[in-house]
């Protein structure tokens, strides 16, 4: 398909595809279907008809507009049904990252992200710390043992949810992630949340949200309400490195996560995080 498309035509395609994929969607559909499987040469139900259109149809898609190694990648992606697989298959598609300057300013490893591929719940922060670089795990640090608490506080251990950040590499000195870097590294997070399919996400702090949310005003307004993120429910809350700096403020993220607990069915507990 790529060598005989028209160019103009395929840079359509490949504008209309990257688009489609930054809103988090990977899958494209087609009506033609044979009725006869390809490889197995038997009759096959529609659904299966349905998905082998589908996943055909995104890879040549995909084909035309990345070349045949990223869509491979991704092909190995859209097949998979276990979210374990699928998380491996993004990792190993992000490699030994160098698409942005993050990789030669200082950064150890690359942290990809932790947790129940199959949590209901997924807390992103904003880019990991000098701890968090060293182990290759986000928020093992002091702000990392704040969310621990804050975790258990709603009744539920780290190892059931998932934790990630809007970019995988540290920024010099703990800097706010650019604007490109978090344009560069959050395809890979919109994959992960794809594969991982939370009922709930938690932004933590301003910059995890206003870069998932695309709205640039203060944490007074941003909290304490409800955001469709791509069909999937998002809350923002504090950054617990703000709380550890502010624990005044822990109350009202308190009050974040008994919302989040309310909607992810969790008993009600009236003990607040440390
Ligand atoms: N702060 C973050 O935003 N992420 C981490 O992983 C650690 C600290």
């Amino acid at each position: 398909m790529s060598s005989s498309l028209d160019p103009n035509l395929r840079r359509a395609l490949a504008d209309h595809v990257r688009f489609y994929n930054d809103l988090g969607i990977f899958d494209f559909y087609r009506r033609e279907v044979t009725g006869v499987d390809p490889v197995e040469g038997s009759a096959t139900q529609p659904e299966q008809q349905e998905d082998m259109a589908r996943t055909k149809t995104a890879i040549a898609v995909l084909e035309a507009c990345e070349g045949p190694l990223e869509a491979t990648n991704r092909e190995r992606e859209f097949s998979i049904a276990d979210p374990a697989q699928g998380l491996r298959a993004i990792r190993e598609d992000l490699g030994d990252c160098i698409r942005c300057r993050l990789h030669k300013q200082g950064r150890k490893q690359i942290v990809f992200g932790v947790g129940n591929p199959n949590a209901e719940l997924m807390f992103i922060g904003e880019a990991p710390g000098a701890d968090e670089d060293e182990q290759g795990e986000p928020f093992v640090g002091r702000a990392g043992q704040l969310l621990n608490n804050m975790i258990r506080a709603m009744g539920l251990r780290r190892e059931d949810v998932y934790i990630a950040n809007i970019i995988k590499c540290r920024p010099p000195g703990n800097r706010t992630p650019e604007r490109d870097e978090c344009e560069t590294c959050s395809p890979f997070l919109m994959r992960q949340i794809a594969v991982i399919k939370p009922r709930v996400i938690v932004a933590l702090g301003a910059v995890a949200a206003k870069t998932l949310l695309a709205i640039n005003a203060p944490m007074s307004e941003l909290r304490g309400r409800w955001y469709d993120f791509r069909g999937t429910k998002l809350a923002v809350t504090y950054h617990p490195a703000f709380l550890l700096r502010d624990p005044r403020q822990k109350k009202e993220a308190w009050k974040d996560l008994q919302m989040v607990m309310k909607e992810l069915g969790l008993p009600a507990l009236s003990k607040s995080s440390e």
